[in-house]
């Protein structure tokens, strides 16, 4: 009796630890996916203050106004499909995703620009 209940302790006990393992497991994933997928573009801090940035006209994605705009659905649109440029003179951003991220990766990097929300 003692016996199994003490299993069932440590199981929940290796559950939990289990769990917060994974979930910041997959927040370094996100900024990880990050700094190899869109730095070079968007700047590692997502301010879009990189060479390229400032000649593509990228916006700055930690700014309010655009957290106003962007949701996890849209930022995974972004990363899909790509996105319009809104900015006169400014570059579209290309589809990435196609045969190189994952739903789970594109889910990862939708979470980590989301959470850049001041
Ligand atoms: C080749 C350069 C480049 C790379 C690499 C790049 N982007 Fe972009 N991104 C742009 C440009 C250009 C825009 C459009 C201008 C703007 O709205 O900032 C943009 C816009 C965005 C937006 C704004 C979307 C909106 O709805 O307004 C998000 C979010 C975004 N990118 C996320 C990402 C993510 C995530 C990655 C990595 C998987 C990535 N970008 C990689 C150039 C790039």
């Amino acid at each position: 009796m003692l016996d199994s209940k003490r299993t069932i302790l440590i199981v929940a006990l290796l559950t939990v630890v289990g769990l917060a393992g994974a979930s910041v497991a997959r927040a370094e994933d996100g900024a990880e996916l990050w700094g190899k997928n869109c730095a070079m573009c968007h700047g590692k801090d997502a301010k879009g203050d990189t060479k390229v940035g400032q000649a593509m006209k990228i916006v700055n994605l930690t700014d309010p106004a655009i957290h106003a705009k962007i949701d996890k659905a849209r930022v995974t649109k972004a990363i899909k499909e790509g996105v319009k440029n809104e900015a006169a003179g400014g570059k579209d951003m290309k589809p990435l995703a196609a045969g190189k991220l994952d739903d789970a990766q594109i889910a990862a990097l939708a979470d980590w620009v989301v959470a850049l929300k001041p």
